[in-house]
């Protein structure tokens, strides 16, 4: 090869390599401000002896809360075998914030047709923010190994249109899972 043809070789080969760093770039970019799909960038710590105890987490606060600005939080404690709450009611076409913590080993969940899917690590909080366009049910399963009951392991998320959604004085709001 001449000098000639190995710099036409190498410029060839350049203008590849950029094209494919930009749909790269493009690719995580656009997904993440079209879908809100991002790497973890949400690091909170918690003292995962003493959840189900006080503060956050602790029992009565678990499940759908209405926050006076309007918007919806779900808190969930991922735990060997279930998610407490079973059944978690969310209101259609507004911004829920779902955030879930674990007192023993790491699970995950993710929400079938949403951009919900998280580890879940005991001493950390795992937040995700989405919002579900259409009613229905929704099966939230862990999916990490998590020990013998890990397929045993689910949640219901029960998506509700404005004219079914009903919450309490307090801005609470339950569900049952049918039999
Ligand atoms: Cu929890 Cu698998």
């Amino acid at each position: 090869m001449t000098e000639q043809e190995i710099r036409k070789t190498e410029l060839r080969w350049s203008i590849v390599a950029g094209i494919a760093v930009t749909i790269i770039i493009a690719v995580i970019v656009g997904s993440s401000l079209a879908m809100a799909i991002h790497p973890p960038s949400h690091v909170e710590t918690i003292d995962p002896t003493t959840l189900s105890k006080s503060g956050e987490f602790a029992e009565s606060n678990l499940g759908t809360q209405i926050n006076p600005d309007g918007t919806v939080t779900v808190r969930v404690i991922a735990t060997q075998f279930a998610f407490v709450p079973r059944c978690l009611p969310v209101p259609q076409g507004r911004p829920v914030t779902i955030r879930i913590t674990s007192p023993d080993v790491i699970h995950g969940f993710i929400i079938a047709g949403t951009n919900a899917n998280t580890m879940v690590v005991p001493g950390y909080v795992s937040e995700v923010q989405t919002v579900f366009n259409a009613a229905g049910d929704h099966l939230m399963p862990c999916h990490e190994y998590c020990g013998l009951g890990h397929s045993e392991m689910w949640s219901l998320v029960r998506v509700l249109p404005p004219s079914e959604w009903r919450n309490d004085q307090s801005g609470r709001a339950s569900c049952e899972i049918p039999r």
